[in-house]
């Protein structure tokens, strides 16, 4: 008995696939990037195409079982079924493939990335390596009125962070199980306690989309406090972050 033409075709393509990947995983012991199986199979295919419409006559042949299931009266049951199965088996795939995944990527992420040098803020360009604290020097000057401001601090933070970085601070507040990033813990000695204020002051205001290329590909669900706070607040909340944590902001040493 004679193989089809088309049938033939496929199994060398069947062929060359399964090769490909025997190669890759016996011979080099490495997984074959799908990429690159996808550029290998284009050619594969396209010689494998030519070598089997070589003249007319094989052509007529490849493409016989196609063109009798398309016009041949007899076949009409197995169209319906091809026709049938072809665009849902199509939709499916493009489904599963566009699918959001929720793996974490691949590369690793940069927690606290460079800041750039500046930053628009509020509308204006800040300097974010002279910005400081305006509010920082009442510490000293005047101690009754700097408790006043870490209290509307504290006020800022319960109304708008405590849902993720966590009523203690620990960045276990109740949305935090949801989010990859995690909400950062400020109790921890890796986190602000390692941080200028101005630095804060930035990732405060500008959250995950603010934050440069090399955090990414990881999406930050930090929000752009800028948008919902005014600028003395997101100073203030700063102000409570250290005060209850007990941690000292980095500062430039001053002579
Ligand atoms: C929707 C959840 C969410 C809310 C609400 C939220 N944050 Fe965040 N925050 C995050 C996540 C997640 C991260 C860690 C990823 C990142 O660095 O962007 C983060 C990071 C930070 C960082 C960076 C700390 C570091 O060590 O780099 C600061 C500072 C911060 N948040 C302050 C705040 C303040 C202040 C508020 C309230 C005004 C707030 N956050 C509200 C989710 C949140």
């Amino acid at each position: 008995m004679k193989i089809p033409r088309l049938l033939q075709a496929v199994l060398v393509l069947a062929a060359v696939y399964f090769g490909f990947i025997l190669v890759f995983d016996i011979i080099l012991d490495a997984v074959i990037p799908s990429s690159l199986l996808a550029m290998y199979m284009f050619f594969a295919a396209a010689g494998v195409f030519m070598v089997f419409t070589y003249d007319e006559e094989q052509t007529r042949e490849l493409v016989a079982p196609i063109k009798a299931l398309v016009e041949d009266p007899s076949k009409r049951p197995w169209r319906n079924i091809v026709f049938v199965i072809l665009p849902l088996a199509v939709g499916g795939g493009t489904y599963m493939q566009m699918q959001p995944s929720f793996e974490a990527p691949l590369e690793l992420r940069t927690i606290h990335p460079a800041p750039p040098s500046t930053a628009k803020i509020y509308g204006k360009r800040v300097n974010l390596l002279k910005l400081e604290n305006p509010l920082r020097k009442i510490e000293k000057e005047d101690p009754e009125q700097f408790r006043e401001l870490v209290n509307e601090g504290a006020a800022v933070y319960i109304r708008n962070c405590q849902y993720c970085h966590g009523d203690k601070l620990d960045g276990k507040g109740p949305y935090a199980d949801g989010l990859n990033p995690t909400p950062l813990n400020f109790q921890d000695v890796g986190t602000i306690a390692q941080l200028q204020e101005s630095y804060l002051f930035w990732r405060i205001t500008t959250g995950g989309p603010g934050l440069p290329k090399e955090a990414a590909p990881w999406i930050s669900s930090m929000p752009v406090w800028q948008d919902f706070l005014k600028e003395d607040e997101v100073w203030k909340v700063i102000l409570f972050l250290y005060d209850y944590t007990g941690h000292r902001p980095r500062s430039w040493e001053h002579e």
